[in-house]
């Protein structure tokens, strides 16, 4: 038996619940809760996210684990607490933060996401890496979606904490997201054991839609069938469900999700300008190097008059320069 592991695991749900009872039932938490009600986070969503307050002071965890007999230079090691430059003691790692437990697979917390109330540098602070918590293998929410997902063999993958908060509270129980880093295969095989079929959901402005390119092709390397969520307006899907609804978010942005393939072309169509000859070539051009290796004619041709429709090129010279181009290919 690891005995440092599982002391760690003993600090992190001790520190998990002093944080969520300092948010919910003192002073100290009033302005992180009020922050959290103006995002419109619920009561609901506050316990079942266990989500907490680190107060300002650069003491409480340290004191509070030291009373607990915990040994500090362990919970140092673990990435609850810091040791202070001087080297004559330690200090609160998460201070004045709105805290996110990160929990494993079973449930059990092992490391926090702090957000800084307001506007501010870094926006999230999160646990290091330890012996407890790998970000490249951990999914957030996991724990909770997974009965989900197992009844529906379906995935919402997103970016970020509030997505899948404000996600769950809309009635979409099957979301989870990465921690800031982009999905790893580690990330994809771990879901692949669950499910069949991911909803890639992530931001609508620039950022997330590269990331939504990277993560199509690591979820489709290890056998998922991916669709991606269409966000307008830069919105991230907390951001959306606050402002239209969550009727409106499964019945147009979930429900609404495209093929890869679709959205590859959409993403691509942003990058030429057809108003011009050249412009529209090149995209075409593009186009149909997406198009052209897919394995079934009837999947290409669907394609084809959709870019034929939307560019007014006639559909047969699209094939015929899709068929020649899938000879090259091969
Ligand atoms: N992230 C991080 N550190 C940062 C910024 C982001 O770890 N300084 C991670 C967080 O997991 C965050 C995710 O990346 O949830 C997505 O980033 P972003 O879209 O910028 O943040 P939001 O989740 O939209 O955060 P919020 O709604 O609280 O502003
Ligand atoms: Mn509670
Ligand atoms: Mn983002
Ligand atoms: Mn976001
Ligand atoms: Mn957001």
């Amino acid at each position: 038996r690891d005995m440092e592991l599982e002391k760690l695991l003993q600090a992190h749900e001790w520190t998990s619940k002093l944080y969520h009872y300092l948010l919910k039932n003192t002073e100290h938490g009033k302005p992180a809760l009020e922050y959290l009600r103006s995002r419109g986070i619920n009561d609901k969503a506050i316990d079942t996210f266990q989500i907490g307050y680190a107060p300002a002071r650069w003491d409480t965890l340290v004191q509070f684990l030291d009373k607990r007999s915990f040994e500090l230079k362990v919970m140092e090691k673990g990435g609850l607490i810091s040791s202070k430059q001087d080297g004559t003691g330690f200090v609160d790692r998460f201070r004045d933060r709105v805290i996110f437990p990160l929990h494993n697979r079973t449930g059990k917390v092992i490391a926090f996401a702090g957000r800084i109330l307001g506007d501010g540098q870094p926006k999230y602070l999160n646990s290091p890496e330890s012996k407890l918590f790998s970000k490249s293998r951990t999914l957030y929410n996991l724990h909770q979606a997974k009965t989900d997902i197992r009844k529906t063999r379906q995935f919402v993958l997103f970016e970020g904490y509030g997505d899948v908060i404000s996600a769950w509270d809309a009635g979409v129980h099957n979301g989870v997201a990465t921690m800031g880093t982009s999905l790893t295969e580690s990330h994809a095989n771990i879901m692949r054991s669950l499910a069949d079929e991911v909803i890639v959901c992530y931001d609508g402005d620039n950022a997330g839609q590269a990331a939504a390119l990277k993560s199509i092709s690591i979820l489709e390397g290890v056998g998922f069938n991916t669709k991606i969520a269409l966000l307008s307006d830069g919105l991230d899907p907390d951001e959306f469900i606050q402002k239209y609804g969550a009727e409106r978010f499964k019945s147009q942005v979930l429900d609404g999700a495209v093929t890869s393939v679709k959205f590859k072309l959409i993403y691509l169509k942003k990058n030429h300008i057809l108003l011009e000859e050249d412009g529209k070539i090149a995209y075409i051009k593009d186009a149909l190097e997406i198009i052209a290796p897919l394995p079934s004619p009837t999947e290409r041709e669907i394609y084809l008059q959709d870019l034929s429709a939307d560019l007014q090129v006639s559909f047969d010279s699209l094939k015929q320069e899709c068929n020649e181009l899938r000879q090259a290919m091969q």
